[in-house]
């Protein structure tokens, strides 16, 4: 319910209007937010990364509604890839395809996308492409199949175990060698396309991570690419403990080494965990937003756990 309610916030202008105005609002989501520009996002990785965790960053942005946004928010990330090229950073790009104009145009999200992809190959960047609400999945798993099709290998995917339909588009990646890192999913989805109870998405997520680790087994290793930078491995977004030890022991199981996947987790979430399973030899990447649109990456958080909506709201209750 609250859930539901926080999900349908993020998606109201005059509610982004009102957080945004108002100071602590941004106080709160600096949390989860490692600042508005770029400077400060690169400041941040380094830090992770001298504390043995890998980075992806994300630009902040989704849902542009004019060509123009959707142009300005390529060339964001296109700057962001040349900044990773000139700087000695373990990181690598997320991106959100109605940032570069799928909400507008397939064929102008397909253009834009087509020019990250190519940048970030001469940068020998990879880049994820996330996962957003339901009206998008044919379009994003369209585009990526097309992207790879044309060539384009340093490029992932995520899926959302809450959807009915991730089993058999898991299994279908799968068979291709994409990939994947798997979430629960943040989005308020009906029903009859997800999974509506909690239990049920953990389950999901058990399978699907287990047909992931079973493909990584089959495939074996991936080398360390020459840079000497961390190749995509299976990854598993979460900061369920739960999940995370099921991961841990089914990879035992197949005797898969620790280095072999990757536990990705968000920027101001866990970090005792992400450090915890860094010192165990796992892969831990860390999805670290930044930019001026944070307000729906924020309240997606804040729909994730009621405590920080009771924090936030104490604070807003104080003035
Ligand atoms: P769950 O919600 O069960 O939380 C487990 C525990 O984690 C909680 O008990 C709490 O301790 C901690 N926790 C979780 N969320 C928290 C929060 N907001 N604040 C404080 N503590 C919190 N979704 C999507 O639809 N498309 C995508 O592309 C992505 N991409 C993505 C990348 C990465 C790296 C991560 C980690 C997550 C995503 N997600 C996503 C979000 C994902 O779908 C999901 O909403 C969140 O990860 C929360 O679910 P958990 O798996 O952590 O489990």
């Amino acid at each position: 319910m609250l859930r539901a309610l926080l999900l349908a916030l993020s998606q109201a202008c005059w509610a982004q209007r009102l957080v945004k105005r108002w100071k602590f609002g941004w106080q709160m989501a600096a949390r989860f937010v490692a600042g508005e520009t770029l400077e400060e996002a690169l400041r941040v990785t380094a830090e992770l990364n001298r504390g043995g965790l890998n980075v992806t960053l994300d630009h902040l942005g989704e849902h542009t509604t004019t060509v123009q946004e959707a142009q300005q928010a390529t060339e964001a990330i296109l700057t962001l890839l040349d900044a990773l090229a000139a700087h000695p950073l373990r990181a690598n790009v997320s991106i959100k395809l109605t940032q570069i104009g799928l909400a507008l145009e397939e064929d102008l999200c397909r253009q834009h996308l087509r020019r990250i992809l190519e940048r970030a190959q001469q940068c020998r960047t990879f880049v994820r492409i996330d996962m957003e609400d339901s009206p998008y999945v044919e379009p994003t798993l369209h585009l990526y199949e097309q992207m790879r099709a044309s060539g384009f290998e340093q490029v992932g995917v995520v899926m959302q175990a809450y959807l009915y339909r991730a089993e058999s588009d898991t299994r279908a990646l799968l068979e291709k060698g994409a990939r994947i890192r798997l979430v629960k999913g943040a989005y308020r989805e009906p029903p009859h396309l997800a999974y509506p109870h909690k239990a049920d998405v953990d389950a999901n997520f058990d399978r699907l991570a287990e047909q992931m680790l079973e493909a990584a087994q089959k495939a074996g290793a991936p080398p360390l690419s020459e840079d000497g930078r961390i190749p995509p491995l299976p990854a598993f977004g979460t900061h369920d403990e739960r999940r995370i030890a099921r991961i841990c022991a089914y990879a035992r199981r197949l005797a898969l080494p620790n280095e072999a996947l990757e536990f990705q987790m968000l920027y101001g979430i866990r970090r005792d965990l992400q450090e915890r399973l860094a010192r165990e030899g796992y892969p831990v990447r860390v999805y670290v937003p930044y930019g001026t649109h944070w307000y729906p990456y924020f309240m997606r958080r804040l729909a994730e756990r009621p405590a920080n909506l009771w924090f936030f709201l104490s604070h807003l209750l104080r003035g």
